[in-house]
């Protein structure tokens, strides 16, 4: 167990971490996400996919309080949390590494890590370290602690924002194409780091991916078109047809 990024108690799968049910969501009067059912049982790796502005980033930002459903249900843990401000989901545990990463470009990479700490239950102490867990998982982060985030690469960006989210400690691991414009061989990296920390920390990951390889790492997938979710099941039972219309490939 990787004890410095999660004290959680061994998953059960059968235990949803996350439970979305009836979701509908609105831009004005436009009618952006349609009846939307989703779930990521405790433990596992569930992966959205579907084409360009189908509405992915809108249902990851309902689900972290940014925006509001008209209707609907968010259950964390089986607490319902659709009350509850970003914050306030936050330190109930979920991290969030929003589409573009939006790492603050003119703070160093170890103030950029410890700004993720505001996200903790309890808050920051004060005098906190960057725990060597995080290393493990970024090698590349170690050697640049007092780098500005802004002179890092895209692919050490991507890093870096996730590591900031693992400072939380987060239960449920929100991302939103964390590959999206990111060289080939760094994808790879990114994809094994997002593997380790479901399999090292029992951390649930919800992710919107593209790429078919990191897409297939997921337990399971749901594909949505036009804001509702149209094809849904395990990775292991991907077939081309749902890969040709929900995949940017
Ligand atoms: N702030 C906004 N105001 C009004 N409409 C918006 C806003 N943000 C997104 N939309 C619209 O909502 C729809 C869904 O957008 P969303 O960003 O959720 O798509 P997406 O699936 O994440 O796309 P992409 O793959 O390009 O990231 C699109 O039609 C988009 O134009
Ligand atoms: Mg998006």
């Amino acid at each position: 167990m990787n004890q410095a990024i999660a004290n959680l108690p061994t998953p059960n799968p059968t235990q949803l971490m996350l439970q979305v049910t009836g979701l509908n969501v609105y831009y004005g009067e436009s009618h952006i996400l349609r009846d939307v059912d989703l779930s990521v049982p405790s433990g596992q790796m569930v992966c959205l996919i579907g084409r360009n502005g189908v509405g992915k980033t809108t249902l990851l930002k309902t689900i972290i309080g940014l925006l509001k459903p008209r209707t609907g249900t968010i259950t964390l843990a089986g607490e319902q949390i659709n009350s509850k401000s970003p914050d306030n989901r936050a330190r109930l545990g979920i991290g969030y590494v929003p589409q573009g990463r939006e790492i603050i470009p003119r703070l160093t990479v170890k103030e950029n890590l410890l700004l993720g700490l505001e996200a903790r239950r309890g808050g920051r102490s004060g005098n906190e370290e960057i725990p060597e867990e995080i290393f493990a998982l970024f090698p590349v982060l170690k050697s640049m602690l007092s780098r500005m985030g802004g002179d890092l690469s895209g692919g050490q960006q991507q890093q870096l924002a996730i590591a900031r989210a693992l400072m939380g400690k987060p239960q449920l691991l929100v991302l939103d194409e964390p590959t999206e414009g990111i060289q080939p061989s760094i994808i790879l990296e990114i994809e094994a780091a997002v593997r380790r920390i479901v399999a090292s920390t029992g951390i649930s990951v919800l992710l919107v991916e593209q790429h078919l390889h990191f897409v297939r790492q997921a337990d399971k997938y749901y594909a949505m078109q036009k804001g509702g979710i149209v094809a849904s099941g395990l990775t292991s039972e991907l077939s081309n047809e749902v890969i040709q219309r929900f995949l940017a490939v």
